[in-house]
């Protein structure tokens, strides 16, 4: 049973054990402490409407301001077209890049109990490096720098508002194993980096997602690599077009996500 400074004994059974938390903002010392607990990211049920409920309560927890940076790229987006929305805004905004801005906040990440769901079937070994590619506020990050203490993550996240946010989090829990780059995946001179697991969510555009998986591609001739899919689009691609992935693992029911291994010797 978790022991705060705040609540002696508290156990994280329902969502009203969370939302009490929310409400006592909680000082940050028992913030790094709930951050070492799996059963904080856990979502009270497996369900998709209560993990979303649960992910953004612990948004709140951690001290994101979503709400507040998504409404101001909104306010940006509408200067170039106010009658826009999520699939017309990110493009017209960032050079063609679909940055997803005007997406509701729970679509545009995975809750923290689907990534705590998927790094426990990675079983990932101490020192691998894990890698988000489109890493939005770097939610995989927030459970890998609790509760996986000797590895590495790094997201890759063209907003920078995005990235100095998540930043701001990993700084303050002093998680600094974590950390967020601004980066144009598919910029012409973005090296894949030479990690063991990388995330995608749907991150952008049909041509840069395919691009990022031919990186990856590249990087499977050197070494063993997992690749975690979340998103129709992308697992389409790699049906269509990537027969060098190997499916491991295909989510059931509610889980959104597929993981792949490949070492192409
Ligand atoms: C659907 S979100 C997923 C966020 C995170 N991976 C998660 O699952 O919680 C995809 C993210 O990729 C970012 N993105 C889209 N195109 C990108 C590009 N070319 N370079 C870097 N990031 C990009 C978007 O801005 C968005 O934040």
């Amino acid at each position: 049973m978790l022991q705060l400074e705040l609540f002696p004994r508290m156990e994280l059974k329902a969502l009203s054990d969370f939302q009490k938390l929310e409400a006592a903002r909680l000082p940050l010392n028992d913030l790094t402490k709930l951050v070492l607990t799996p059963e904080f990211f856990q979502s009270p049920k497996a369900n998709d409407v209560i993990r979303r409920q649960h992910a953004g309560i612990l948004d709140k927890i951690l001290g994101f301001r979503i709400r507040y940076i998504e409404e101001m790229l909104i306010a940006d987006a509408r200067g170039f077209d106010p009658d826009g929305a999520h699939d017309t805004w990110g493009p017209l905004m960032h050079q063609g890049v679909q940055t997803w801005v005007g997406l509701e906040k729970e679509t545009l990440q995975t809750p923290y109990s689907e990534c705590l769901r998927i790094l426990q079937l990675l079983k990932i070994k101490p020192y691998q490096q894990v890698v988000d590619l489109g890493a939005a506020y770097g939610r995989m990050g927030i459970v890998i720098g609790g509760l996986y203490i000797k590895n590495s993550f790094t997201g890759y996240e063209y907003v920078k508002a995005r990235v100095d946010e998540g930043n701001r989090i990993y700084r303050e829990l002093g998680m600094n194993r974590c950390q967020l780059i601004t980066q144009d995946l598919f910029a012409k001179d973005f090296e894949m980096p030479q990690a063991d697991i990388f995330f995608i969510y749907d991150y952008g555009q049909v041509e840069h997602i395919d691009h990022t998986l031919r990186q990856l591609e590249q990087v499977a001739y050197k070494r063993p690599i997992k690749v975690v899919v979340r998103g129709k689009f992308t697992k389409q691609i790699i049906t269509d077009r990537h027969e060098w992935l190997d499916l491991q693992y295909d989510g059931k029911l509610e889980e959104l996500f597929s993981i792949y291994t490949a070492y192409i010797a």
